[in-house]
C-alpha cells in the first residue's frame, strides 16, 4: 500500500478513536480510577497474566503498541517492569491512560503517534513488547506494522500479541442470541469500511468518522513476523472470549478458536 493511503487511513481511523474517546470514559473511567487507586489492582486476564509471569517483567523495559487507555500496561508495570511507554495514536485516550497512571501512582510514559510513524528514538529501546485485544485489524500494512515492531525490539528481546482470532472476521458480531452467519470469507482482501461508531460498551451507533479495518489470515499474522526475522517461540489459541463483539460466537458454543497467544523472538 502506497504511504499516503496508508497515512490517511490511519489517520481516520484515529480520529474515530478520538472521537469515541469521551463515550468510553464515560462508560469506564471513573471506576478504572477508583480501581487503580487500590495497589493490589490489575486489569490482566489470567491468560495475559499467566504468560507475562512466564516471559518474567521484572526490571525489563516494556512497550504497549496500540494502548488505548493503557490500563493493561500500567497493570504490567505493578508486575515490576523496569521503564513502560505505552503508544497509541488518539490523543484522547493518552489522556485517560495518563489519568489512570496517576491514579495507580505509576510511573509509566505514553506517547501520542501513529505507529507508522514510530520515532527512531525508540529503536532498540524494548525488552519487551505487547500487542492486545483488537489492535492488528487496525493495520493496513502487515509487513510495514512488523518492520517498526521489529526494530523496537532490543536484540533478544520478545513480542507476545494476544489477540481476537481472525477467524472472527468471518461472522457479523452481534448480542448473545444473534444468529452467527458466516458472510466473509477467510481469505477476503476487502477492507471494512464503517461509519456508525466505536462504541462497543454501550452498543451506542452514531454517524461517526469513517472506520477502516482489515482481515487477515493467521498465516499473514504469522508471517508478518518471520518475514523480520523474528523466532515463533510460542503460539497457542483458546476458546474463550476476550473482545467486547461477536457475543453470539460465544453463546453458540459451536467452538470456535476466539483468541491466541504468540511470542515472537529477536
Ligand atoms: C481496541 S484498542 C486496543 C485495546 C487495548 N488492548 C485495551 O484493551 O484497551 C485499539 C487502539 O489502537 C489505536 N490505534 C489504531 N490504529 C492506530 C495507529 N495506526 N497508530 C496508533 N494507534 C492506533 C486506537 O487509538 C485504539 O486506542
Amino acid at each position: 500500500m502506497d504511504q499516503n493511503e496508508l497515512s490517511h487511513i490511519t489517520q481516520e481511523n484515529i480520529e474515530a478513536w478520538d472521537e469515541v474517546a469521551p463515550k468510553h470514559a464515560k462508560s469506564n473511567q471513573e471506576k478504572l480510577v477508583r480501581d487503580f487507586a487500590d495497589p493490589t489492582y490489575s486489569f490482566l486476564d489470567d491468560t495475559e497474566l499467566a504468560i507475562l509471569k512466564e516471559i518474567d517483567v521484572t526490571g525489563k523495559d516494556v512497550a504497549q503498541i496500540c494502548c488505548n487507555n493503557g490500563r493493561e500496561l500500567i497493570s504490567v508495570k505493578r508486575l515490576g517492569a523496569g521503564r513502560c511507554v505505552g503508544f497509541d495514536g488518539s490523543q484522547a485516550f493518552i489522556e485517560q491512560a495518563e489519568e489512570l497512571a496517576q491514579a495507580a501512582g505509576a510511573d509509566v510514559e505514553f506517547v501520542c503517534t501513529d505507529i507508522y510513524d514510530m520515532n527512531r528514538e525508540y529503536d532498540e529501546a524494548f525488552d519487551l513488547l505487547t500487542i492486545t485485544i483488537g489492535v492488528l485489524g487496525w493495520m493496513p500494512d502487515l509487513d510495514e506494522f512488523f518492520k517498526v515492531l521489529a526494530r523496537m525490539i532490543k536484540p533478544g528481546g520478545t513480542l507476545f500479541i494476544y489477540e481476537q482470532h481472525p477467524i472472527l472476521n468471518m461472522i457479523e458480531p452481534g448480542d448473545g442470541d444473534a444468529p452467527v452467519v458466516w458472510d466473509v470469507s477467510y481469505f477476503s482482501k476487502d477492507p471494512f469500511v464503517e461509519s456508525d461508531g466505536l462504541d462497543y460498551y454501550e452498543g451506542e451507533t452514531y454517524e461517526s468518522k469513517t472506520i477502516t479495518s482489515f482481515p487477515q489470515t493467521m498465516a499473514e499474522i504469522l508471517n508478518a513476523g518471520l518475514n523480520q526475522d523474528l523466532t515463533i517461540e510460542h503460539f497457542e489459541e483458546y476458546p474463550h472470549h476476550i473482545s467486547n463483539t461477536w457475543w453470539n460466537v460465544e453463546y453458540s458454543k459451536i467452538g470456535l478458536p476466539m483468541c491466541f497467544t504468540l511470542i515472537f523472538r529477536k
